[in-house]
């Protein structure tokens, strides 16, 4: 029976230590090791305790060597994805990946040759770019366009590509990270139809479709007509339940000859499956109990991005998107100079680190990401500080 979960969100926890990449990586990326961090997106909000419990209960066995897949794994993840996402999925369609971008480069590898053409609609996560590029492939950026203080597809340039540049893989981030847009159904299946159209494979990389604020809905792409022959389609744990460092992902993957190219690319690199914690993990976090912290952590989330929004709006010429989806605020600070100085500025008289928006690619330069997965206090004091250095000094 499902539990009722109890997490004190506001309570600030120290990472110091632990080999926290968004702590431990602060002298090197941002000149300044005491500087407040809220770059990388992992949450300083703790991992729910029925998670840390099902660990500790294997932990206290003194064998960890090779392990399955337990059925019981993927009828979990089949759970989640019906509960929480209305998507239909059979069990042999699921594969376990170490991490969403591993089973970025496992598509690129299984769908596209070297020299192909794969396209990103930017500013996109930055992975997006250099896995691509890593493996030979040609980037087609695609930016996405500004309508107001949203993100939408140029659909136009879209076919325009697709008819002249004959790519063989598309790669979107659905819900979008950094803009926080909750792509909508009818914008799903105009981009369905064109890939069908023009035989271009997508990967929808739905890591962060957990963190979904009402009244948006996240739609899969399993759930577009037309796309389930066509696509691959990932998630993880990672973001909803802060175990990144657990390396607990899957895709999944209805057509049968698409799974086998993903498969085969796997079993070349020998890096498809999840390490043992991170299987027990995911079993506990998609469950029940999963979904109850889920639904109080996104609520507690979307306070957060709304308080840190409301805030952020008041400096002069700066433009801040309300994200529909992720824990992640975009702002634009092009008004206020180059951006490697409007970066110092904020370590060093804001102390806060943000994600430059160069990471995502050329249309982010002059945006900056906030992260706001933190108590709330910790995050609202920091941004007070960037709207008192940004109002002041320009
Ligand atoms: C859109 C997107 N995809 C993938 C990742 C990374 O996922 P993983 O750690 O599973 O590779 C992130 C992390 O920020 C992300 O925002």
């Amino acid at each position: 029976m499902e539990k009722k979960v109890s997490v004190d969100f506001d309570r600030e926890i120290s990472r110091l230590g632990t080999g926290a990449e968004k702590y431990e990586a602060r002298q090197a990326l941002f000149g300044k090791a005491d500087v407040e961090p809220f770059w990388v997106a992992d949450m300083d909000l703790p991992t729910p305790p029925f998670v840390t419990e099902a660990l500790r209960t294997r932990l206290n066995h003194s064998m960890f060597g090779y392990t399955t897949v337990p059925p019981t794994l993927n009828d979990a993840i089949v759970w989640w994805q019906k509960t929480q996402h209305g998507v239909d999925v059979e069990p042999g369609w699921i594969r376990l990946s170490p991490s969403v971008v591993t089973s970025i480069a496992m598509a690129v590898q299984a769908l596209s040759q070297p020299e192909d053409g794969v396209v990103v609609f930017s500013p996109v996560y930055g992975p997006f770019f250099f896995v691509t590029e890593h493996n030979q492939r040609r980037i087609i950026d695609l930016p996405l366009r500004l309508r107001g203080d949203e993100y939408v597809m140029d659909f136009e340039a879209l076919e325009k590509c697709l008819q002249a540049e004959r790519p063989s893989l598309l790669l979107l981030c659905n819900p979008h990270n950094p803009g926080g847009r909750v792509w909508r159904r009818t914008e799903l299946e105009q981009l369905v139809q064109l890939c069908n159209q023009y035989n271009v494979k997508i990967f929808s990389d739905e890591i962060h479709c957990d963190i979904v604020y009402a009244p948006h809905r996240h739609t899969s792409l399993l759930n577009i007509d037309g796309a389930r022959d066509n696509c691959i389609v990932a998630h993880s744990i990672g973001k909803t339940f802060n175990t990144s460092g657990l390396n607990a992902s899957f895709v999944i993957i209805p057509n049968s000859s698409i799974r086998k190219a993903f498969v085969d690319a796997q079993e070349v690199s020998h890096c498809g499956g999840v390490n043992l914690l991170g299987k027990i993990a995911l079993e506990a976090a998609l469950s029940p109990d999963g979904a109850d912290y889920k639904a109080k952590l996104v609520q507690y989330l979307h306070n957060n991005v709304r308080d840190a929004v409301a805030r952020l709006r008041a400096i002069p010429q700066a433009t801040v998107m309300m994200p529909e989806a992720t824990f992640l605020v975009w702002c634009d600070f092009r008004a206020f100079g180059p951006w490697p100085t409007v970066m110092k500025k904020l370590i060093h008289e804001a102390d806060v680190a943000l994600s430059g928006g160069t990471f995502f690619g050329p249309a982010g330069k002059g945006w900056f990401r906030l992260n706001c997965a933190h108590p709330s206090q910790k995050l609202l004091n920091a941004v007070d500080r960037m709207v008192t250095v940004m109002t002041a000094g320009y």
